[in-house]
């Protein structure tokens, strides 16, 4: 079974089957990840870089294991600290390490797009691990996984969205792989944090009523509130956002139901979610992390064209 895309550039770009292959071949990978050797050597002749020209914790360390446990050769690459500090141009720096005969990319860039210009321009298969505030491919994939594993499937489930929607490359891609796997999803937040297209554009319910939402879904994905992409303020204060829309363990324990929580991360305790429902049994936050290294395993493998054998 293969991809039908040489890139993970969105969840956009990818069909129903190449969701499912993807989140069935990172099921075999968390048995693997299980074992006392958990490395395997199925990347072995592929070298890949990884080029994080912003932030990251989670991304960028997943990602590293993912390719140190499929044995594949790494290469770090971030912007601070770089050439590119003196000036030179993404697609110079890119080509420069490719004549260094790199075979993947993996990028997290503030622009949107940026991957896809990439693709555009250089011959090595490009994973997006966030651009900007369009995609953030791996972290739905992750978070699907997470949700699967959780409730049995995805179809059907109700997934409710919460926060900085307009910000949020996360809650697009969830958008778009919610979608195509037939849950039904819920986008929740206040009116300045939730683009006005975004209802119809995906045909998606909005609710500006935190605790209606939390009684509506299965799944509440709480997202960070993305205060360094706001140029103008988009609600009062930290303090009454929280009073609005943070979700406390005082409105879970209110619902007539037990709802699954979860966070992409980096949380902002006590702004979005309060620190006694993120470390509560209804989190499942660490197992999408846990998740992660999976899925990004499932990821290379497959875009590498399934060179070797998984095990
Ligand atoms: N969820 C996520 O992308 O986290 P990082 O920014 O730490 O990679």
């Amino acid at each position: 079974m293969q991809l039908s895309t040489k890139h993970l550039l969105g969840i956009r770009d990818l069909t129903p089957g190449d969701i499912q292959l993807i989140l069935d071949t990172a099921t075999q990978f968390k048995e693997v990840l299980q074992r006392p050797i958990k490395k395997v050597p199925t990347l072995r002749d592929v070298t890949i870089v990884n080029l994080f020209y912003e932030n990251s914790t989670r991304t960028r360390i997943s990602f590293e294991l993912a390719e140190k446990r499929l044995s594949a050769d790494t290469i770090n690459f971030t912007a601070s600290g770089s050439s590119a500090a003196k000036g030179e141009t993404l697609l110079d720096t890119v080509n420069n390490i490719l004549s260094m005969k790199v075979d993947m990319v993996v990028m997290r860039h503030s622009a949107s797009g940026a991957p896809h210009f990439l693709a555009k321009h250089i011959p090595a298969a490009i994973v997006n691990a966030g651009d900007g505030i369009n995609e953030h491919p791996t972290q739905a994939l992750l978070d699907a996984l997470s949700i699967r594993q959780a409730l049995g499937g995805l179809q059907g489930k109700k997934v409710a969205i919460i926060g900085d929607i307009m910000h949020s490359r996360v809650a697009l891609s969830n958008i778009y792989l919610l979608k195509k796997m037939g849950a039904e999803i819920m986008l929740a937040g206040p009116p300045t944090l939730i683009p006005t297209y975004i209802r119809e554009a995906f045909d998606v319910r909005v609710e500006y009523n935190l605790k209606t939402a939390l009684q509506w879904c299965d799944v509440a994905n709480v997202l960070r509130i993305q205060l360094e992409r706001q140029n103008q303020p988009l609600f009062s204060s930290l303090r009454e956002y929280n009073l609005a829309y943070g979700v406390s363990k005082r409105l879970l324990d209110s619902l007539d139901k037990k709802i699954v929580i979860m966070h992409p991360g980096p949380i902002n305790r006590g702004v979005e979610l309060d620190s006694d429902v993120a470390d509560s049994k209804q989190s499942i936050i660490l197992q999408q992390v846990e998740n992660g290294v999976a899925v990004r395993m499932a990821v290379l493998y497959l875009l590498a064209g399934a060179k070797g054998e998984k095990n």
